[in-house]
């Protein structure tokens, strides 16, 4: 009896430990918020919140494409559950995946996004490859953000491209907002809507539609702005 009671006593101590591990499955927080400290980033990891996500969100999850009402095909690309149970992700299987072969289709009229918007960068499809190579995990890190960069070209072009561009680029941009180029993301950070909507400041429409950036990202784009906007 003594030796069951301690081996419940033992489970339980463990279990209750494991519960602060910071290796233990991270649940999703709030769109945003990445002040929690926590899995410092790994270059040779790909990390579904950081990088897939946005991806998904900004290239394909979207009115009449793959948000939850559209559901072309079936497929939903808004979250991670909806993601693994829609997309056909094998884990560790990239060339078995479906999403993975959707985005690197030989034929450009079934390769997704599809015409006339443009083709996932290798870059992005890159991150994908590697992240279903991984194991398709509900992963994130937490310092990959450093507020004192804010230079155009290594983080505000990164930013927009992977959170925005999927909608505002192309023949006929969401909002007839364009942000594809410096000239015209200059533009919308000069009238004050690319601040105004990344930080969802009353009066303008909040973006990234349907979510938030970190709010390291969004200083970044503060600070960039407020030292004018430079192509650096
Ligand atoms: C899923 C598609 C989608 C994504 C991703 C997206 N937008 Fe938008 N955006 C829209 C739509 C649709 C509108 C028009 C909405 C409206 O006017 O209510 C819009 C409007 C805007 C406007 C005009 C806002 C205003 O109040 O006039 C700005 C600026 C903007 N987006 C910037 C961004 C930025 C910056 C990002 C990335 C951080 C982003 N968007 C990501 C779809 C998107």
């Amino acid at each position: 009896m003594g030796s069951v009671s301690l081996m419940l006593l033992v489970l339980i101590v463990f279990f209750a430990a494991c519960k602060h591990e910071p290796e233990a499955l991270p649940q999703p927080e709030e769109p945003g918020d990445t002040t929690a400290q926590g899995i410092p980033c790994n270059p040779d990891t790909a990390y579904f919140e950081n990088q897939v996500l946005p991806i998904l969100t900004s290239s394909c999850a979207f009115s009449g494409c793959h948000d939850a009402a559209s559901a072309n095909d079936g497929v939903i690309l808004e979250n991670y559950q909806s993601i693994m149970q829609t997309a056909g992700i094998r884990p560790g299987n990239p060339g078995g995946s479906d999403l993975y072969e959707a985005i690197t289709d030989d034929d450009p009229e079934d390769r997704m996004p599809p015409l006339p918007m443009q083709s996932l960068s290798p870059q992005q499809i890159e991150i994908i490859r590697k992240w279903i190579a991984q194991g398709a995990k509900n992963n994130r890190c937490d310092s990959d953000c450093d507020t004192s960069q804010f230079t155009f070209a290594a983080t505000i072009q990164p930013i927009i491209n992977n959170n925005c561009k999927g909608c505002h680029s192309g023949a006929a941009p969401a909002g007839n907002v364009l942000l594809d180029n410096y000239d015209n993301i200059r533009n919308v950070a000069v009238s004050g809507k690319l601040y105004g909507s990344v930080a969802h400041l009353p009066d303008y429409a909040p973006m990234p539609q349907g979510g938030k950036l970190s709010d390291c990202n969004i200083t970044q784009i503060k600070k960039w702005i407020e030292n004018g906007s430079q192509n650096n």
